[in-house]
Formats: structure tokens, sequence, C-alpha cells
């Protein structure tokens, strides 16, 4: 891996000038696989994925497919992962772009042969507190035909299909759209949010 901190800027300067950032070889193979392995093991406390959140909250199997479990900072799955350099990300990103990221919440999500998930923002309608989307992407052995491409719809821009390639990482600001087509194989990633959250006194 790129050194943590050179990563970092070059991600953060990035999703300052056109609102992503792609990179690939984060992990080397042998590190995907240890993840992978580590995320097969979870499988059994996946949930069914819900869309909105508190009072909107709901699942709906005809947006949102995927399995997720949420990852706390201290499971090695998150600390041999987006551990490795999301500190740097975070004072980069507060830094150049005044996100006040204050709060970040990661899972594990795996898309099943026929799971999608339909066009959609992950800023909150009724709460704004995500401000930029990572995702790791673990799939060592993707090919084309396994489907499970990410679409992310840039304003006055062509959409640009991202395979889930293992050791793919993607950042974006979480108010642009994008959608996850059809997967035909088992698709795992971890993906997560930056957030601002308010401070109540
Ligand atoms: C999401 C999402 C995209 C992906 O979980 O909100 O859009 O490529 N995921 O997994
Ligand atoms: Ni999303």
């Amino acid at each position: 891996m790129e050194d943590s901190e050179l990563l970092a800027n070059r991600i953060v300067q990035e999703v300052y000038e056109k609102g992503f950032s792609l990179t690939d070889g984060i992990l080397d193979t042998a590190s995907q696989h240890t993840l992978l392995k580590m995320m097969e093991d979870l499988i059994p406390h996946f949930k069914q994925a819900s869309i909105g959140h508190q009072q909107d909250k709901q699942t709906n199997a005809e947006i949102r497919k995927d399995k997720i479990y949420w990852l706390s900072e201290d499971e090695n799955l998150y600390r041999q992962s987006i551990g490795l350099f999301l500190p740097h990300l975070i004072t980069g990103l507060n830094r150049r772009c005044f996100l006040g990221i204050n709060a970040q919440e990661f899972m594990a999500a795996v898309y099943s042969p026929g799971d999608f998930y339909k066009k959609h923002r992950d800023a909150f309608r009724d709460s704004d507190a995500r401000k930029i989307t990572v995702i790791l992407y673990l799939n060592p052995n993707w090919k084309t035909g396994d489907g499970g491409e990410l679409v992310l719809h840039l304003p006055d821009k062509a959409p640009l299909i991202i395979t889930p390639l293992g050791g793919r990482l993607l950042v974006f600001e979480s108010i642009l759209e994008h959608e996850v087509l059809a997967s035909h194989t088992n698709r795992y990633s971890i993906t997560g949010w930056l957030k601002q959250t308010e401070l109540v006194v």
C-alpha cells in the first residue's frame, strides 16, 4: 500500500476537485483473501439491510437486497482494512474540504446472486450527517459477467461504471446518486460513511 498519508492526500484532492476518487491495489491479494475469510466467518451475523433511518427505516427488497453487518472499530476486519488509512483521510478531508467530520460508521456488505441496490443517495432526506461514502471491494476473483457494478451518477457527466474489483477503494460525496447493478455472484465490500454529527449542549 502507498504510504497512507500520501494516499489520503491524493484521495482528498480528487474528492475536492471532482467529487470522487478511485484507487486500485489498496490491499495485496494475500490480505484480500484474509479479509474475505474473516467476512465469510461473519456471514451468520449478517442481517437484511434497510433503507432510510429512525422513523423512516424500512426494509424494501424492491430497492435493496444486500445483507450487512455493522463493524466496530476494534474488529480485525475493520482494523486490517479501512482502519489502516482512515485517520489520515479524515484529517485531510477536514483540512482541505472543511467537512467537520467527527463520526464514522462502517459495515461489511454482501450481495448474493440476484441482489442489487437501486439508484439512491446515501445522505438521508431528514439528516445530512453523511458527507463522504467510502467503499473497499473485496472480490479478488471478480471478472466480467459477475455483475454487481456500481454506477456513479455525476452531475452533467456520463455515468461512471465501477467494477467491484478486489483491493479497489472508492470514495465519493454522499450526495451523489449511485446504484448497484444485480450481482451474479457473491459480492463483498466494506462500506461506510464519514459524518458530521450535531453537537447537543
Ligand atoms: C450503499 C451502496 C455501493 C456498493 O451501501 O449505500 O450504495 O458498491 N453501496 O456496494
Ligand atoms: Ni449507497
